[in-house]
């Protein structure tokens, strides 16, 4: 098992879904039959990590406990942290600084939702890097997003955000995997124009000490944003068709901790019989 610590950023004002995220947080939000932190909280479990620091605003964390708790029932321990006001992505490693104790991190965004056959075997990969390691997903407009730069050999060249000129297709995903040091890191930037703590200034320092990384999710990947109403609806779509198709779940907590061996067989059927009148339980019975 891995020494590294997991985060997951899920405060921000998710105003472009409003007016439904005016009163609930957008990782409440359902992605067809699971609220939307189940799929990056099930990343950072499939990357064997089990100590995760969940960050929400101060008005949402009582729901998200209420969902969540300690993190028990999935084998884990969840810690919860409070991010005051949506001062940017690199702020996260400022809070959560003493919960990281200066362990290494995998920091996923909240409303990111990641599948792909291999996708453990590519998150050990990069556990295995020191200094940062980004995820690098292809798009078709890249001028949307931060993008990653590489040279011939796939080494990190530069990191832009939403570039009018794109130096590739590869939009970083909201996934970092970073060592020890940032936070300290994250100290030393300074806020962008919009006023926040960019996630990219962060990166530019490991870029700037030649210790970034990219990995990059090829074909057969699926990385889907689900911030718009419309984003929201496919994503929720998309789990359906391949739910459906499979008959397999995906971003399943209960199942991941099963299969992992965090909880027993009579922990995951307490599980299933909470559940007892959906398809969600019947699934989480029919595992064992
Ligand atoms: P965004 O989608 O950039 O911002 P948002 O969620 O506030 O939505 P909107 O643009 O519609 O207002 O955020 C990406 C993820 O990061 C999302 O899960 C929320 C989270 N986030 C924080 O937790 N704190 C922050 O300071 C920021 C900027 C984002």
């Amino acid at each position: 098992m891995t020494q590294r610590k997991g985060l997951i950023l899920a405060g921000g004002t998710g105003s472009r879904l409003w007016p439904i995220t005016q009163g609930l947080s957008k990782q409440l939000m359902p992605i067809y039959d699971k609220p939307m932190i189940y799929y990056p909280l099930s990343v950072l479990m499939l990357a064997g990590i089990r100590e995760i620091g969940i960050i929400t605003t101060p008005e949402d964390q009582a729901q998200f406990r209420n969902l969540m708790g300690d993190g028990s029932q999935w084998g884990l321990a969840i810690e919860w942290l409070v991010q005051p006001s949506p001062d940017g992505l690199a702020q996260a490693y400022l809070i959560a600084e003493d919960f990281l104790d200066g362990a290494p991190s995998a920091m996923v965004l909240g409303d990111n939702i990641f599948f792909g056959h291999g996708l453990p075997e590519l998150l050990a990969s990069a556990d295995q890097g020191s200094g940062g390691t980004v995820f690098g997903y292809r798009v078709s407009d890249p001028e949307r997003y931060g993008v990653v730069g590489m040279d011939t050999d796939g080494a990190v060249t530069q990191i832009v955000e939403k570039p009018a000129q794109p130096p590739s297709n590869y939009a970083v995903t909201g996934l970092y995997f970073l060592d020890g040091s940032a936070p300290n890191r994250a100290r030393g930037i300074t806020p962008s124009a919009r006023g926040e703590l960019e996630i990219t200034a962060l990166l530019e320092t490991y870029l700037a000490d030649g210790t970034l990384n990219v990995e990059r999710m090829g074909r057969g990947y699926a990385w889907l944003d689900t911030g718009t109403h419309a984003s929201l609806l496919e994503a929720g779509n998309f789990v359906r068709t391949l739910q459906s198709r499979q008959g397999m779940q995906t971003g399943c907590p209960e199942e991941i901790a099963y299969q992992s061996g965090w909880i027993d067989q009579a922990a995951l059927l307490t599980l299933a019989d909470r559940y007892a009148k959906t398809e969600y339980g019947a699934y989480l019975r029919g595992l064992i």
